[in-house]
């Protein structure tokens, strides 16, 4: 059973972008300035192109709150693109410039783009009209309505982080148990690359120089985890509503996020079973317990009331300066890919979404689990289910 559904619309050059958000219950307070602080912190990080300098978003409510507080119904908002202004002539949604579409236009694919696959499926002969849609911009208005989820799970005590855990072969080093939320308190937002152990900043930024010196890209990992998620979100009645799965979609439709590892996923592949599980305690004060937590919160595709660790491993950047070996789909020569302005790498920004996605994906399931038109009896209905969990 679903419960938020959400759906974006805008191009990377249009005028802006648009998100409309269904499902979120009516009387949830809406922090302008925390969605707004969510927005920044997708377009920091060291290692991001000129595009990101250009803008400054912030979100624009449209519709469904009323005074700051959500009113039940579709929440609709915008953020604007600044460089609209200069590439009106060849973006406007109404009328373009022929001569300034045309030095606009792509006809080179870029390896690792949506350029030729989408220009097939899609029968442009323009590849700008596949790449506006596929490019990572749209990532903006994600995060904006992970961020108003966000704001929900939060009132139920659940927080949403990430960090990063490698960028290129740059590799924080992970205490003996691996992954765990704790380590993402320690990430400091205003570092330039977020990572969860700023011992090897120096290395990750000197390799990030010296991808941008040579015209190339990278890649890397991030930690993406959320604390105080009560157990019983998802089912393992029907494969569509097994959570892993539903995260593990989620995050893979994030522009270059290639493969996914809850918990310690990835590991449990190469161990024993004795090694690979976590074993099940009671305590009369906490209920039931685990003393580790490999499988990340989620078993049977249910949360169990462990905190959630998702790892998304992104690959490297796919437009390279000098252009990758391509083919000009009109004259079907050799040619190098098109270079179009882009960051050496984007994996701290690709945290701030995979927060998003989480969010987006934990609010639906909590919500279904509760259900409730008001917060207020969305709080009636989670009390009384929590309260059945500590009586099991
Ligand atoms: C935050 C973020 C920023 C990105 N910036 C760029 C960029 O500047 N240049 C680029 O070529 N790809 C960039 N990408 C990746 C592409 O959007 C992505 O590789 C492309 O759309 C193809 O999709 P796929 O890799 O999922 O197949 C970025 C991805 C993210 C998550």
């Amino acid at each position: 059973m679903r419960r938020l559904s959400f759906t974006t619309a805008g191009e990377s050059h249009g005028p802006n972008l648009t998100v409309i958000l269904s499902g979120l219950p009516a009387g949830l307070k809406v922090q302008t300035e925390l969605l707004n602080d969510d927005l920044a912190r997708r377009q920091h990080g060291y290692g991001r192109g000129g595009r990101m300098k250009i803008e400054r978003d912030a979100a624009v409510l449209t519709g469904g709150i009323r005074g700051g507080e959500t009113l039940g119904g579709p929440i609709s908002l915008e953020v604007q693109n600044r460089d609209f202004a200069v590439w009106e002539p060849v973006m406007s949604p109404v009328r373009i410039d022929p001569d300034a579409a045309r030095k606009r236009a792509l006809t080179s694919p870029r390896p690792g783009h949506a350029d030729l696959a989408g220009g097939l499926k899609y029968r442009r002969r323009d590849l700008r009209d596949i790449l506006e849609r596929a490019s990572a911009r749209e990532s903006a208005a994600r995060v904006a309505a992970g961020s108003l989820c966000r704001m929900l799970l939060l009132h139920f005590g659940i927080q949403i982080r990430s960090g990063v855990l490698s960028i290129g072969s740059v590799r924080c080093p992970l205490p003996k148990g691996g992954v765990s939320f704790s380590l993402l308190s320690d990430v400091d937002e205003s570092s330039p690359l977020r990572l969860v152990d700023r011992t090897v900043e120096a290395d990750a930024i000197r390799l990030i120089d010296l991808g941008f010196k040579e015209g190339d890209t990278l890649g890397g990992s991030i930690l993406v985890g959320a604390r105080g998620v009560p157990p019983g979100l998802g089912s393992h009645v029907a494969w569509d509503e097994k959570l892993d799965g539903r995260i593990a979609q989620a995050m893979l439709s994030i522009p270059s996020v290639k493969a996914v590892s809850l918990g310690d996923g990835i590991e449990n592949a190469f161990r024993f079973g004795s090694e690979a599980h976590d074993a099940i305690e009671f305590d009369p004060r906490h209920g039931f317990t685990r003393p580790t937590n490999r499988a990340g919160g989620l078993e049977g595709g249910i949360t169990n009331g462990q905190d959630i660790l998702v790892t998304l491993f992104q690959k490297p950047i796919s437009t390279l300066r000098n252009g990758l070996p391509s083919v000009d789909i009109e004259t079907k020569e050799p040619v190098r890919a098109q270079y179009e302005r882009s960051d050496v790498t984007a994996v701290p920004a690709c945290g701030v979404i995979g927060e998003a996605m989480l969010a987006l994906i934990l609010a639906d399931a909590f919500l279904a689990k509760t259900g409730g038109d008001s917060l207020e009896e969305v709080a009636e209905n989670y009390q009384a289910f929590m309260a059945a969990q500590r009586a099991y």
